[in-house]
């Protein structure tokens, strides 16, 4: 007799076998009825205890949350919404639950209170089903890249650059605090940072990802990244994780053909993979949608959605269409929007990149070729010497979901560039020297794991699909 997974055992028609298993109590009802689950699957599987012969002292410590290990007869079952069970012949408590401390008890908990309780959420259906999801998106992410001849490339997450040049940076140091290096004015001397260099957790690993590109042909990364911006928004984390694909030889519309297919991939594992965690998390949310008044109601579901993303084409839209589109329109009859877009050149707020895609277009859109300066440094300069080979993937429900660009790879350009806005060449000597030796058209893009995940899973607070959210208020664990 082998342990198995509540999935397994759920999977096939294999009954009257003996089998046995190990798992956490979610309910025990009428001194009877166990809901048992393992993490393997949403579904519990029922087993039954025979109260008549088990000992009062264990069927007491039968409480939720605890830890039991079971052997029984897996037996068809006659109960409604189950096809087997599993009549228990002996019943072993390997951790003790207490009910009256356990924070998890069977019934709706808010995602507050959870978030305060990281560490046991994910004994719930719901945080069980969201990071299952997680890890089967990470490994359909591999998947497809190693499918088309992508390598993996790990890249640091200690370093002297600013990637994205916005500041928004955590500083690592090894300075002694009570005592720190000081520069002649006597302030602290941060550029002692780490033996004898400033440097900061990494915002993106893309410069880096260049390198490899440029040697290496198609390569990625998928690593955490770090942004020290202190917004407290449901689609931000002071830590989250960031797939960067790079390309070499490729340009920005290879770069919107590839992300496309890329997440339009990704989205259909899930659909094939996590069907019934998916179909978990759609009923949850046709739950909360009867709250709402019907006019707020999503007109899609779930799965429904994800569907809609993996069967239909990106709408493609150059920032100056986007920009005619919204200066003369107004969100809802009466109100317009908070910042009034009023001339071209003018960054995009999260309401007008909601409005184009859940008011104007209804589907995922690919904006591109936005105005030099309101992006990166590193983005390569159009002929019109104003807009920038840059796209952002704009999804509803979410808002920016990839950002990427084709880069500057003319080594006169992008030096001029760097001394516009004042970036030091010597701390990016070697980015240069990619320009200096062998260079050529390439391209890439940052996808942000979390809001796929957002997506994925129809979660509305992005601290919710991150095992422990790193935010202003969340890091104690
Ligand atoms: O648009 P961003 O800042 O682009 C880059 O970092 C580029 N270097 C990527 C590249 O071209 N290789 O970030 C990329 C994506 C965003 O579109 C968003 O999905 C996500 O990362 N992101 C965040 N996700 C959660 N919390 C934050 N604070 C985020 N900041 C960016
Ligand atoms: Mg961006």
């Amino acid at each position: 007799m082998k342990s198995r997974t509540i999935a397994d055992l759920l999977s096939k028609e294999n009954t009257l076998q003996d089998v046995e298993i190990k798992g956490w109590v979610r309910t025990f009802r009428a001194n009877r009825f166990i809901a048992l689950n393992d993490g393997s699957t949403i579904n519990n599987i029922q087993c039954v205890v025979d109260f008549e012969n088990t000992e009062e002292t264990t069927l007491k410590r039968i409480t939720t949350g605890a830890a039991v290990h079971i052997k029984g007869t897996l037996t068809e079952s006659q109960g409604k919404g189950q096809s087997v069970e599993i009549h228990v012949k002996s019943i072993e408590i390997l951790g003790d639950s207490d009910p009256e401390t356990f924070p998890i008890q069977p019934k709706k908990h808010s995602f507050e209170f959870l978030r305060e309780n990281a560490h046991l959420r994910t004994r719930t259906n719901t945080f069980s089903a969201v990071m299952r999801l997680r890890s089967s998106l990470s490994f359909a992410i591999h998947k497809y890249f190693n499918e088309n001849g992508f390598y993996y490339m790990h890249t640091p997450i200690i370093t002297g650059s600013d990637a994205e040049g916005a500041g928004e940076m955590f500083r690592v140091s090894n300075l002694d605090a009570k005592n720190p290096p000081l520069d002649e004015a006597g302030n602290v001397n941060y550029k002692e940072d780490f033996f004898g260099k400033e440097t900061n957790l990494t915002v993106s690993g893309q410069l880096e990802a260049e390198t490899f590109a440029m040697s290496l042909g198609k390569v990625y990364t998928f690593g955490p990244t770090f942004r020290a911006e202190n917004s407290n928004t449901s689609r931000h984390l002071a830590e989250f994780w960031m797939i960067e694909p790079e390309v070499a030889f490729m340009d920005l519309a290879g770069n919107m053909d590839l992300a496309e297919d890329f997440m339009k991939s990704v989205l259909s594992y899930i659909l094939e993979h996590n069907r019934e965690d998916l179909e978990f998390l759609e009923s949850r949310l046709l739950d909360e949608e009867k709250t709402k008044p019907q006019a707020e109601r999503s007109e899609m579901s779930l799965i429904e959605k994800i569907k809609f993303v993996v069967d239909n084409n990106f709408k493609r839209v150059s920032y100056t269409e986007a920009i005619d589109i919204l200066r003369d329109c107004k969100p809802n009859k009466k109100k317009k929007f908070k910042y009034i877009i009023e001339e071209w050149g003018a960054d995009l707020q999260s309401e007008h990149e909601r409005y184009l895609v859940e008011k104007h277009f209804n589907c995922p859109v690919i904006l591109f070729d936005y105005p030099a300066n309101i992006k990166a440094f590193y983005m390569r300069l159009n002929e019109d010497g104003k807009t920038v080979r840059a796209m952002d993937i704009l999804f509803p429900g979410i808002g920016e979901m990839v950002g990427g660009s084709q880069r500057e790879e003319r080594l006169d350009v992008l030096k001029e560039k760097m001394k516009a806005l004042d970036i030091d060449e010597e701390e990016l000597w070697w980015y240069l020297d990619l320009r200096k030796y062998g260079t050529a058209v390439h391209s890439g893009f940052g996808l942000g794991f979390e809001r796929l995940v957002m997506f994925a899973t129809g979660m509305g607070n992005i601290r919710d699909v991150i095992p422990f959210p790193r935010t202003p208020q969340n890091a104690e664990f």
